[in-house]
């Protein structure tokens, strides 16, 4: 049996992990990794570069191969070029590639629950914040500090 799913995985998390794991005891995994101009034509920006993002996912013992996903039409080409008998993704995209049913199984799985990159990245906006804040914090208790010794 030979797999197939497409993805940014950016900031890798542990919902990436298990899709992976998941994907590699059906079959031979190969994985497309978005890259950056791909995902910028969709409005999409990375915090992890594409040259990264492929060698992390390449270095999983679950992949047996990764290639670039540089656009939307180049999954018909991928399924025949490896031979692929199943077509796997999240069911955040349930219905989305059904196209792909003449050639090869489509399959969506449930994703792992409470975590994303979108979730990710908020936490870290949300870090920024504090810290600004804290030194707003910090610089109010000086000055009250000063004017007491005045
Ligand atoms: N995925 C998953 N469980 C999660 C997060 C992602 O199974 N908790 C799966 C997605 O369904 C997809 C693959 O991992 O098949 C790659 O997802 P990607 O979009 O790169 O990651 P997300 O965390 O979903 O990123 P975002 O929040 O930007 O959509």
């Amino acid at each position: 049996m030979k797999v197939i799913t497409y993805g940014t995985f950016d900031l890798f998390h542990i919902g990436h992990l298990r899709l992976l794991q998941r994907l590699s005891e059906m079959g031979e995994l190969t994985v497309a990794v978005s890259t950056d101009e791909f995902n910028a034509g969709k409005g999409k920006k990375t915090i992890i570069p594409f040259e990264h993002r492929i060698e992390i996912v390449r270095s999983i013992r679950y992949v047996h191969r990764a290639i670039p996903e540089e656009s939307w039409e180049q999954k018909i080409d991928d399924v025949k070029k490896y031979g692929i008998d199943r077509f796997v993704i999240g069911e955040d995209w349930a219905g989305k590639f059904d196209f792909l049913k003449p050639y090869c199984e489509v399959v969506y799985l449930p994703r792992t629950e409470g975590i994303s990159t979108t979730e990710l990245k908020r936490s870290l906006g949300v870090f920024g914040s504090i810290d600004k804040a804290e030194v707003v914090k910090a610089l109010e208790v000086l000055e009250a500090l000063k004017n007491s010794l005045k």
